[in-house]
């Protein structure tokens, strides 16, 4: 369990379905993430599944209310030998635009140097996801690579994908010296 000033970053809890619900299930959170909204039932289940691993943190609010806010994924990449951790994050359309997830990063990205063994910690975004890749800056990672139309998220009325291009991020445990 990590602590921030305004956040406690833990993990699953099978009661956070309704919190994640709340995001999961809206059109607008997969506008650069796989998946489509989900229900309530599905959302049980995730919460579930994640509180038996270790892959995704929640977020929540240190407040009274400790309301989840949004998640972090931090999933290490193969091969294992290679210490790296890949880092992912959604969070509640409610809550944005109030630094939580950069706090939330952060905090994991340290902990991950700390902690953890980890050497390396990379991020990847849409170019056009600015929110997303100006988390990443603020945490301190470098653009490392553009990915040209590498990934699709949406399809037009034709079916055919809507490619978009991405930006590699990363940050070595030496960075943060
Ligand atoms: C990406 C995401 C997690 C950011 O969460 P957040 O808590 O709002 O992030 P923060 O408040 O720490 O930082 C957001 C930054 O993006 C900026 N920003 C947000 N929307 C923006 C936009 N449309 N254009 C330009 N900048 C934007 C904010 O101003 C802030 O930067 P600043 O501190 O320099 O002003 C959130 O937008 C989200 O959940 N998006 C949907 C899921 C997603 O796309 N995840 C990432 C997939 S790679």
């Amino acid at each position: 369990m990590l602590s921030t000033e305004r956040l406690v970053i833990r993990p699953f809890q099978e009661s956070d379905h309704k919190d994640l619900y709340e995001y999961l299930s809206l059109e607008e959170t997969y506008q650069y993430e796989p998946g489509k909204p989900i229900s309530l039932e599905e959302a049980r289940k995730i919460a579930s599944e994640r509180a038996k691993g270790t892959d995704f943190w929640a977020v929540t609010l240190k407040d009274g209310s400790q309301k989840l806010i949004g998640h972090l994924s931090f999933i290490q990449t193969e091969p294992k030998s290679f210490l790296t951790w890949e880092i992912g994050f959604i969070f509640n359309p409610a809550f944005q635009n109030n630094g939580f997830a950069t706090e939330a990063s952060r905090a994991l990205i340290a902990h991950a140097f700390a902690e953890m063994d980890s050497h390396r910690v990379v991020g990847f975004c849409a170019t056009e996801n600015v929110a997303s890749w100006r988390v990443l800056e603020k945490c301190g990672m470098k653009r490392e690579g553009l990915l040209r139309k590498n990934a699709f998220f949406q399809r037009d009325k034709n079916g055919r994908p809507y490619w978009l291009d991405s930006y590699e991020y990363a940050i070595l445990a030496e960075d943060l010296i």
